[in-house]
Order: C-alpha cells, then sequence, then structure tokens
C-alpha cells in the first residue's frame, strides 16, 4: 500500500525506505488456506521446553518484575560464557570473560545494536547475499548503505568469492554481516574462508558482525559446532558475536538473544541499550539460564531431526530432474531453485493455491536469491514427507506444461 503524500512528507527518509517483508505476502495468502503445510517461516514446530518457561513463571512469581541492569544479570552473563566455554573451548587460551555478554531483545535487537554502533548515514555495510533480509533491512533504517555481494551456487554448493568481496570495500565500508551456517542457503564457512575474511577486516578497519546463531545446526565432517570466528580471533580484532535463544531452545516468540563484544566496549553497547530496548525482563533472563543450563539434550534433539528433515526433502527435490540446489552443511532450510520458474515471487503464491505448500520466496533474500526458493526444515517427520510428496508432484505434473 503506497502512503499518500500528506503522511509520506511527515516521515524520515530511513522510515520511508524500510522494505517490507518478502515472506509476508506468501504467509498472507496461505495462512487460512485449510490443509496447507506451512514452511515458509524460520523457525521450529517444537515449543520451548517446559523447564524453561517453568524458570520464566517461578521468577514472576517470586516478584522479579523491576527494572533491570542494561548489560543483563550477573547470573546470565556468568551462564553465557560457561556455556561458549562448553561450545567453542575457550576463548584466546583462556575461559570465556563474562564481560564480553550483552544481553539483548532477541537476535535482531543484537543486530540493530551492532549497526548503531558502527554504522551511520553515508557508511556502507557489506552483506553476502543470498541473506535474510533483515541484514539490509536494518541497515537501511540506519540510514546505511546495503552493498550486496552475490554468492554463487557451483557444482559443490553456495561459494563466497573472497576476491570479489575484497572489491566492494570502499573507504566508506564500516561493516560485514558474515552469516555462518546461512539462512537461507546453508553454507557454511570454512576456516580458510574465515580466516581470509578476518584478514580483510584487519586491513581495511571494517568490523564484522558474526551472525553464528546457525552455528549448532552443523551437518558437514560429521557435525559438531560450525567453524567460528572465536576459533581464530586475536582480541583486538573488530569482531562482535550476535547469537539468540530463539533457534537453538524454541524460543523464537520470547524476544531474547545475545551479543558478545570486546569488554571495553560494553559501557558504550549500555548506553544504546537504555535509549532501546532499557534492558530484557528478568524473568525472561531466568529462561535464558535454564535454557544454557539444562537445554542440551532438546539442542541435541532439534538438531538431529533437522538432518533428517534435510534427508526427507533433499531426496524429494533430487529425485526429480527440475531443481537445482546444494545439501546445506548448516542452519535448517532448503535453497532451491526451479528450471523454468524464474518468477518466485508468483510461484510463492501459485504453490500455494496449487500444491498446498507454504514456501518462501527467494526475491526476499536479495539480488543472488531471486530465482530461488526456501523450505523450513525444522519440523516433524510426518509434516515434511506430505509437504514433499505435495511438492514432488506438483514439480512432476507441471512439467508436462512447459
Ligand atoms: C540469520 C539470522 N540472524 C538473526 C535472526 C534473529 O533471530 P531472533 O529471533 O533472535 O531475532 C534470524 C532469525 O530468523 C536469522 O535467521
Amino acid at each position: 500500500m503506497t502512503l499518500d503524500s500528506r503522511w509520506r512528507d511527515a516521515l524520515t527518509r530511513e522510515a520511508l525506505d524500510a522494505p517490507p517483508s518478502g515472506i509476508v505476502e506468501v504467509m498472507v495468502h496461505g495462512f487460512n488456506k485449510p490443509g496447507i503445510v506451512p514452511l515458509w517461516a524460520g523457525e521450529g514446530d517444537l515449543p520451548t521446553p517446559p523447564f524453561i518457561s517453568e524458570a520464566a513463571t517461578r521468577s514472576l512469581a517470586a516478584g522479579e518484575t523491576f527494572y533491570t541492569m542494561q548489560t543483563g544479570i550477573p547470573e546470565l552473563r556468568a551462564a553465557l560464557a560457561a556455556y561458549s566455554d562448553r561450545v567453542h573451548g575457550g576463548l584466546f587460551g583462556r575461559p570465556f570473560s563474562p564481560e564480553r555478554f550483552i544481553v539483548t531483545n532477541g537476535g535482531m535487537h543484537a543486530i540493530q545494536l551492532a549497526l548503531a554502533a558502527f554504522a551511520g548515514p553515508g557508511d556502507e555495510v557489506l552483506i553476502p547475499t543470498p541473506a535474510w533480509p533483515n541484514f539490509d533491512g536494518a541497515t537501511r533504517v540506519r540510514g546505511a548503505t546495503p552493498v550486496e555481494v552475490p554468492m554463487t551456487l557451483g557444482n559443490s554448493g553456495w561459494v563466497l568469492d573472497v576476491d570479489r568481496l575484497a572489491a566492494a570495500v570502499t573507504p566508506r565500508t564500516k561493516v560485514l554481516f558474515v552469516n555462518s551456517p546461512s539462512n537461507p542457503t546453508g553454507w557454511t564457512a570454512d576456516r580458510e574462508t574465515l580466516k581470509a575474511l578476518l584478514d580483510l577486516s584487519r586491513r581495511h578497519g571494517f568490523w564484522i558482525v558474526a551472525d553464528e546463531i546457525y552455528g549448532r545446526f552443523h551437518f558437514k565432517d560429521g557435525g559438531g559446532v560450525a567453524p567460528s570466528f572465536h576459533d581464530i580471533i586475536e582480541e583486538d580484532d573488530r569482531v562482535v558475536f550476535v547469537n539468540t535463544f530463539s533457534k537453538n531452545w524454541g524460543m523464537t516468540g520470547w524476544r531474547i538473544g545475545w551479543l558478545e563484544v570486546p569488554p571495553a566496549l560494553v559501557g558504550t553497547f549500555v548506553n544504546l541499550i537504555q535509549y532501546s530496548s532499557s534492558g530484557t525482563a528478568v524473568f525472561m533472563q531466568r529462561a535464558g539460564i535454564a535454557a544454557l543450563e539444562h537445554g542440551e539434550s532438546f539442542v541435541a534433539h532439534q538438531v538431529a531431526r533437522v538432518a533428517k528433515g534435510i534427508g526427507i526433502v533433499s531426496d524429494a527435490l533430487a529425485s526429480t530432474s527440475r531443481v537445482r540446489f546444494a545439501r546445506p552443511d548448516g542452519a535448517f532450510y532448503i535453497f532451491f531453485a526451479i528450471d523454468g520458474e524464474p518468477d518466485t515471487r508468483r510461484l510463492g503464491l501459485r504453490l500455494v493455491d496449487e500444491a498446498n505448500v507454504g514456501i518462501a520466496p527467494g526475491t526476499a533474500f536479495g539480488g543472488a536469491g531471486a530465482g530461488f526458493m526456501r523450505i523450513c526444515v525444522a519440523r516433524g517427520e510426518e509434516r515434511l514427507r506430505t509437504a514433499s510428496d505435495r511438492l514432488k508432484h506438483w514439480l512432476e505434473t507441471t512439467k508436462q506444461m512447459i
């Protein structure tokens, strides 16, 4: 819907430039369709485990309803450090310091804070694409300029050409987003690629915002946590980490995450939090502690479920001869192109009508995603089999019409 000039003239350029979500159109189209299998949203279908929710209700019952510290409560910061030790085996050769962690209102808020600290009007932000659309949208809302660096789908998966990325760096480049494992492609940077990106940051002085929220959903070389900037950074490196409780612990609706930064910057981020959210509710932080301390078997269950889901959907797509995709190394999506169907915005709507399956159009993920569709496979086996059968049938029957 376009705004008439009365309202347009009264808004900032940043507000007007905030792009609408490309996924919402398909969701709205299919939301109430009987029997639809919705695979458009980027979240699992398991509710938050009760031991996490109960920690929150206990906190509320105990009267923890007051303003709180902008950094997050010390117990949660300590739990984040201990969790990071378990996952990454320490940092700089010693245990993680709780001082590095700042609690946020979800991964999205962590991204907003990082951008508020590092990029403003006139600055450029590098985004390898296809990418989760909010990197672009949040950059625009800051008044900075997103610069896409298109990745390509080769025979052995998605490739980030580091030379191409280096060629996109200008004196105005302030931030590079590195989302590995990637939503939507599943691309997962190996250690050499991470090193090459870190070298670029060292040479040019820009910040890397490392979005490693899918790091636990990693399937290459027998799985385990995905390669991380934690493995290679030194204390002076300009790298901050965005993370969230959303995906690992089935907490997308809670809106709690964290930002990990060099301790010298914590004071700056405290101020940015004061003037954005003013802190994260204590009862949610208690839930976060429960997730970190007792949530490993839930994470393992989800990762195993996603591995199975990738197998089910990949096998179905590969058995048709019309689909081009790479089996993802990480995250929980399959990003595929259908021969003869370049207009994926329209295709998303058609698949709702004709196959009763809800899939996100690749147009939402930047120019390099335009010919692709994204399926979320963090779902139960039965639903994924139903969706795969419907999709396969649709692909095989529409084939004759081309
Ligand atoms: C790559 C990536 N980063 C960050 C987020 C944000 O997560 P949150 O729900 O914690 O805001 C998402 C959510 O889909 C995501 O896919």
